[in-house]
């Protein structure tokens, strides 16, 4: 129980499904415009779950691909963490309906709670529980419908969301190679400016909740933006300073995608070129939780990464939160 070894990413896989909504799409269930969407945000469509598909259906085909590449089998795992704000219901976890969905037995599953940030916290979680002994594999998904949870009449938000999953294997990986850092934070005084406010138990569902529609994503866009655009370059100077590495050390690195500009203050704060930047917010938006894992994986399966490389993931999200990691592929 008291190793302290090497942990780091041995398998991945995603999963978006298959229907698109372009921005032509948005044009006609609300009043906005491609132009005005696409330089305000980046994004050009999103992929959107279909009815009978629940985050753990999301979450399961993007687990079955992260086993695959690990070359491992279901019954190997022994813990599985879900980060979602959308779970297919408040309880059993969705890290339990995964479990019996992938014949998971041997695994613990907890669902973990961080919006954007989750999968970040995630990681981070498994990392400690692997590197202590305690467990000596891991499954991390970041996955979520907020498609489910977007109100479509609302343009300040319905223009941003989407659907997807993106999972890792975490296991020991050789000395040299692996997480290095992390860096999480939170600032909760800032929770109402980006929040779900009805079904808890502070305000249960009832008709008036529905009515005033607030089983519905409220976002304060341009409050969520300054912190963002603050935490992104201060959480990335402490994850690279807790790793004692610089920033021209950066081979690839991985943001958040919830909005171009908020990725390309980031760039200029740590002088990266656009090479060195995996962008996909045109093609998927803000997947929440699956965000950083859609970009990971998605830059592994085109071998932007190659064995040795030093990659720097950073979000943030509601909470407020925010997760950076610096890992050695
Ligand atoms: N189409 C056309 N016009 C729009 C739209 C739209 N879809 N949405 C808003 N507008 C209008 C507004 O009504 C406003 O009009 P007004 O000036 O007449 O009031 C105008 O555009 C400008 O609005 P701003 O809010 O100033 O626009 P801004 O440039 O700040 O962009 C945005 C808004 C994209 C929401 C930005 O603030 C943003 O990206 N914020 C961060 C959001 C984010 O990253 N969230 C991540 C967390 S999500 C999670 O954790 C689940």
């Amino acid at each position: 129980m008291n190793t302290i070894r090497p942990i780091g990413i041995i398998g991945y896989g995603k999963y978006v499904p298959e229907r698109i909504l372009t921005n032509a799409d948005m044009e006609k269930m609300v009043e906005t415009n491609d132009e005005w969407i696409v330089s305000r945000t980046g994004i050009r469509e999103r992929h959107i779950a279909a009815p009978e598909q629940a985050t753990s259906d999301l979450a399961y085909e993007a687990a079955v691909q992260a086993l695959k590449t690990a070359g491992m089998s279901a019954e190997d795992l022994e813990l599985i963490i879900v980060a979602t704000i959308t779970p297919d219901t408040f309880f059993p976890s969705t890290a339990c309906i995964l479990q019996d969905k992938l014949g998971a037995k041997k695994a613990a599953a907890f669902d973990l709670s961080a919006a954007c940030s989750g999968f970040v916290y995630g990681m981070a979680t498994a990392n400690g529980m692997l590197q202590t002994g305690m467990y000596n594999n891991a499954l991390v998904i970041g996955a979520d419908a907020l498609s489910r949870i977007t109100d479509y009449t609302d343009r300040n938000t319905c223009v941003l969301f989407g659907d997807g999953a993106g999972a890792v294997v975490l296991g020991e990986v050789s000395p040299g190679r692996g997480f290095l850092s992390f860096d999480l934070g939170a600032e909760g005084s800032g929770g109402s400016l980006l929040k779900l406010e009805a079904g808890g138990s502070r305000l249960p569902a009832s008709e008036e909740t529905i009515q005033d529609k607030k089983h519905y994503i409220y976002m304060n866009g341009r409050e969520v933006f300054k912190f963002a655009v603050r935490v992104m370059g201060t959480a990335t100077e402490e994850v690279l300073r807790k790793a004692g590495k610089g920033k021209e050390d950066i081979d690839l690195f991985v943001p958040h995608q919830a909005n171009i500009r908020i990725i390309q203050s980031a760039m200029q704060r740590l002088d990266l070129p656009e090479e060195k930047c995996v962008i996909n917010v045109d093609k998927y938006a803000n997947t929440s939780a699956a965000s950083i894992p859609l970009a990971l994986v998605e830059a592994a399966e085109e071998g932007r990464m190659k064995e040795g490389d030093t990659i720097l993931l950073v979000g943030f999200g509601g909470g407020l939160t925010w997760g950076a990691s610096v890992l050695v592929w």
